[in-house]
């Protein structure tokens, strides 16, 4: 059985992964899923109604109950809410809720693109294309400060810079799809590139995956 076109962008958060999956979504005409906000989603809603992020039974129960179609809240983007996501997003029973749903929009007949931590190893693994997408942690925390000041958030770098390394250390080290490239992920450090040069050099590596697949 041939697998549809499904490209998976893993990596740390400012990595660069989300606009680089965006411009993929673009190149390719297929849809993109920011995986991301589902576990903001979650997080908020949570949060909202007075719930405990620790309390895995709750936000399983909000998971389950998520809305995909009311993701655009500008509220899921803000900084707590990526910090408050990483929290319920080491629970089992949050992941597993979330499975059918990131698998069904995997399957679409004409493939997909998706954003996150684990498409290439937990949602997707026989996607044939899977970028890793990277970069130092100042340098994603400098993008990340960037962002956030454009949103109205004034924090400061150093702030920043420490919520990504609390970030990375939860998303990698939970037991529960840790954050880790695939064993057929092909690595992309962002760090010396503009977005231009990231954006030609994901392309490449999907067309060298889709020529391979083509033939297959
Ligand atoms: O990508 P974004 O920064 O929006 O993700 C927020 C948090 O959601 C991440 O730090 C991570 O803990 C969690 N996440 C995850 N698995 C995904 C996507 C996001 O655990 N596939």
């Amino acid at each position: 059985m041939t697998t549809a076109f499904v490209i998976t962008v893993d990596g740390p958060a400012a990595s660069g992964k989300g606009t680089l999956a965006v411009r993929l979504a673009a190149d390719y005409g297929l849809p993109m899923l920011d995986s991301g906000l589902l576990y903001r989603a979650v997080a908020v809603s949570l949060q909202r109604a007075g719930g405990d992020l620790d309390d895995q039974d709750a936000a399983a129960a909000v998971a389950r109950g998520l809305d995909a179609a009311a993701l655009d809240d500008p509220a899921f983007r803000s900084r707590a809410a990526g910090e408050a996501a990483s929290r319920v997003a080491a629970h089992p029973a949050v992941r597993a809720a979330l499975l059918d749903l990131q698998r069904a929009f995997a399957a679409q007949p004409g493939g997909a693109v998706l954003d996150g931590r684990d498409m290439g190893t937990v949602i997707c693994p026989q996607a044939p294309a899977k970028l890793f997408v990277t970069a130092r942690p100042e340098v994603r925390a400098q993008r990340r400060w960037r962002q956030l000041a454009t949103q109205g958030e004034g924090v400061s770098f150093e702030d920043v810079l420490a919520d990504i390394g609390v970030r990375d250390a939860r998303d990698s080290g939970r037991a529960a799809s840790p954050m880790r490239p695939a064993p057929d992920a092909v690595l992309l450090d962002t760090s010396e590139m503009t977005i231009e040069q990231a954006a030609d050099a994901a392309r490449r590596i999907v067309e060298a995956a889709r020529a391979g697949w083509v033939n297959s």
